[in-house]
């Protein structure tokens, strides 16, 4: 029987990065609604998809971009786990605008109310523009982020397990609740960004250790993924993109002392399906923009959005340039690899990438979905996919067609079966 089983993690900020996201699958409610929310979690959970992942930008205006609005990832994860069951709720916080003891206390509460279904997704915040929103002129450097994040995140472990599994228990008919002093220790950690005594304030949650995502792709980012994540986030464009982070991370891991096949590795994924190639390809041109997606280029690639000719390939100092100090080197570096090794042109490109977001485009009938989503697994580029941009009908439509494909395929649970996130995701399915 197959050991390796795929992970599904669904996306759900709005109905994705193009323009018409706003409008996308309201059914009369807003984005700011809880039911546009739970609609998306119930079918995610009847797809029996491991995660549903919430991302967190930290300032609505830049110089470059239109307003962007944003709900808090953690408390919509927490109304979400009172109206699901199985479905694993990963909520971004940022390492650099937060402290430790906040987030140990945070995300162990919300382990706790979810039954052991909580996900950190930790990230160091990449927009400069955030700074300007937390006492900063300007956003620390990326050294001086990663730095932290990796002291951030040993204090949240140490604050997590400074109550030890027996620390605090309940009795059969769930009457007397007990403390144990001696299995609750401080911590006493000194840093150097951090003095934290402990010990954390929750009890020890359903996981102890409730699942970590990352998604750096930097040499910092890289580094700190493989020390701590249990699933990794990543943008890849293309098969030998993937297969290339992938082979690098899995690598990563082992040196780190980690079993590899612990940590998963999701590329994010925009899928549009249809009952037929021509009806999926209708719904993208319906929610893509060229001028929208040629300005979200220009910012991906640090240059004026003048620089960028429709016909004409993008000229090496660009690309080279662009890599000198991307914002986001995972959004980056997979665009610079995709034009280099393609040789596009502007339009080229916007024809295969026509979102202003960073992640792979696929659009096609349930079957060409599936099958390209095995070419991957199997083809060791992905454990596992993060899924964006879809409406109500789209995840659906995969729940519903591309889900069954992969159970017959014997590539995708049939049932959750493990109680929690940390049993289902990072263990190994048969
Ligand atoms: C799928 C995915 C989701 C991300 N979500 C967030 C997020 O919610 N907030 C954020 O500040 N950065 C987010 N990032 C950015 C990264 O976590 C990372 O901070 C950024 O890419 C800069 O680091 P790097 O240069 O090491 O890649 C995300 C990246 C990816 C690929």
């Amino acid at each position: 029987m197959r050991t390796r089983m795929m992970r599904l993690n669904y996306h759900g900020n709005w109905a994705g990065r193009h323009l018409g996201a706003w409008k996308a699958g309201l059914d009369g409610s807003t984005h700011f609604d809880l039911d546009y929310y739970l609609k998306f979690a119930q079918i995610a959970e009847r797809g029996l998809f491991d995660c549903i992942f919430y991302a967190a930008e930290l300032a609505a205006l830049g110089p470059d971009r239109p307003t962007q609005a944003g709900i808090d990832p953690v408390v919509l994860s927490a109304t979400l786990a009172a109206h699901t069951e199985r479905i694993g709720l990963a909520a971004t916080i940022s390492t650099t605008f937060n402290e430790p003891y906040n987030v140990a206390k945070t995300m162990a509460t919300l382990d706790h109310v979810s039954g052991g279904r909580a996900a950190w997704n930790v990230v160091t915040t990449y927009d400069p523009m955030a700074a300007l929103n937390f006492g900063l002129l300007e956003l620390p450097s990326k050294s001086d982020r990663y730095e932290r994040a990796q002291e951030f995140v040993e204090v949240v472990l140490k604050l997590w397990d400074s109550w030890g599994p027996g620390a605090f228990t309940v009795n059969a008919k769930g009457q007397n609740i007990n403390f144990c002093e001696a299995g609750i220790h401080p911590i006493n950690h000194v840093g150097r960004y951090y003095n934290v005594r402990g010990p954390a304030q929750t009890p020890r949650s359903p996981q102890g250790r409730p699942v970590l995502f990352q998604a750096g792709a930097s040499e910092e980012g890289k580094a700190f993924a493989a020390h701590i994540a249990d699933g990794i986030f990543c943008v890849a464009l293309d098969l030998s993109i993937a297969k290339t982070f992938y082979a690098d991370m899995k690598a990563r891991v082992k040196a780190a002392g980690r079993d590899p096949d612990s940590v998963q590795i999701l590329p994010g994924l925009y899928v549009y399906l249809g009952s037929t190639e021509e009806e999926a390809k209708r719904a993208l041109v319906a929610q893509s923009s060229t001028s929208a997606a040629v300005k979200q280029l220009s910012v991906r690639l640090s240059t004026d959005v003048g620089n960028l000719v429709l016909d004409k390939t993008v000229p090496a100092g660009i690309l080279e340039d662009a890599l000198l100090n991307p914002q986001s080197d995972g959004h980056t570096r997979s665009m610079v690899e995709h034009f280099r090794r393609e040789r596009l042109t502007v339009r080229e490109f916007l024809e295969r990438q026509p979102l202003r977001g960073p992640h792979r485009v696929l659009v096609g009938v349930p079957e060409t979905v599936a099958a390209w989503l095995e070419e991957w697994f199997l083809g060791e580029a992905a454990d596992g996919f993060n899924l964006g941009n879809m409406t109500h009908e789209t995840l659906t439509i995969f729940t519903e067609e591309v889900v069954p494909l992969l159970q017959v395929r014997g590539l995708f649970r049939r049932e959750y079966q493990g109680r929690t996130l940390r049993e289902n995701f990072c263990g190994k399915m048969s």
